[in-house]
């Protein structure tokens, strides 16, 4: 499989705060890659650096083959790179039409935004039911929804996900990661989902880093790594 995103001995840090430290991984187009990882590890560091929201400091992150390491965060968008970021920031006083229109901002073909707004209502039918409510009042798990599908209008090749399964209830969490598998099926969409919830994460995806205090120090199969007893103490609490 062609490499969709390749990070090359990716280095950034926060002032004298190294946060990654040469770090390199792959994302195969059409693929599910999983960065797995403890507090502070670095991995919403490294889709701030792919979204070009954090600097590099050292090292290169290619997509389709191309440098981007130094474009701008909206430059990235347009490549067809969305980040869908931790902790929840949908836009409260906007109703949930407004949200998904704005995550179009980028694009001008009005007919096709309105259609998209209609295949994503389609994956998430609570969106529909909630489509002129304020976002601000929706629940925890209705918010993620939208900010994924947000994400999504902007017609991405690759989404990133930093930590969707934060602060949910298991059965929702398996509600969204089944609805964005099907996304990923259906329509031809490549993900690099970051998560605390391994078991989730390795589950859904073909193959996995794992990062520590900024460097990776393991990789492989996602199901090789799910069986790895080193892996399930640490990870997996098993
Ligand atoms: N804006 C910032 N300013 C200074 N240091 C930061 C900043 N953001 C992150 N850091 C530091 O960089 C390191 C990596 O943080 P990062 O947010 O990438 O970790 P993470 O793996 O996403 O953790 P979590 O699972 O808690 O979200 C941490 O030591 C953190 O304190
Ligand atoms: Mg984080």
């Amino acid at each position: 499989m062609a490499e969709l995103l390749e990070l090359a001995g990716v280095s950034a840090g926060y002032g004298r705060i190294e946060a990654l430290s040469g770090i390199s991984l792959n994302v195969p187009e059409g693929g599910i890659v999983a960065l797995l990882g403890a507090n502070g590890a670095g991995k919403s560091t490294t889709l701030n650096v792919i979204s070009g929201i954090v600097p590099a400091s050292a090292g290169e992150v290619r997509f389709r083959g191309q440098s981007i390491t130094r474009l701008r965060s909206d430059q990235v968008v347009a490549r067809g790179i969305s980040q869908v970021p931790e902790g929840r920031e949908v836009f409260r006083d906007m109703s949930v039409e407004e949200n998904l229109v704005i995550g179009a901002q980028l694009r001008s073909d009005r007919a096709g935004i309105a259609r998209d707004i209609a295949v994503m209502t389609g994956y998430f039918p609570i969106l529909a039911t909630r489509f002129r409510q304020m976002a601000g009042t929706l629940s925890g798990g209705e918010q993620q929804m939208l900010l994924i599908a947000r994400a999504l209008m902007a017609r991405p090749s690759l989404l990133l996900l930093d930590e969707p399964s934060l602060g949910l209830a298991p059965l929702l969490v398996k509600q969204i990661f089944d609805i964005v598998v099907a996304l990923h099926r259906e329509q031809n969409l490549t993900l690099l989902i970051v998560e605390q919830n391994a078991a989730v994460a390795l589950a859904v995806s073909q193959y996995a880093y794992i990062l520590e205090n900024g460097e990776i120090v393991a990789e492989g199969a996602s199901a090789t790594l799910a069986k790895d007893d080193a892996i399930r103490r640490a990870y997996l609490g098993a």
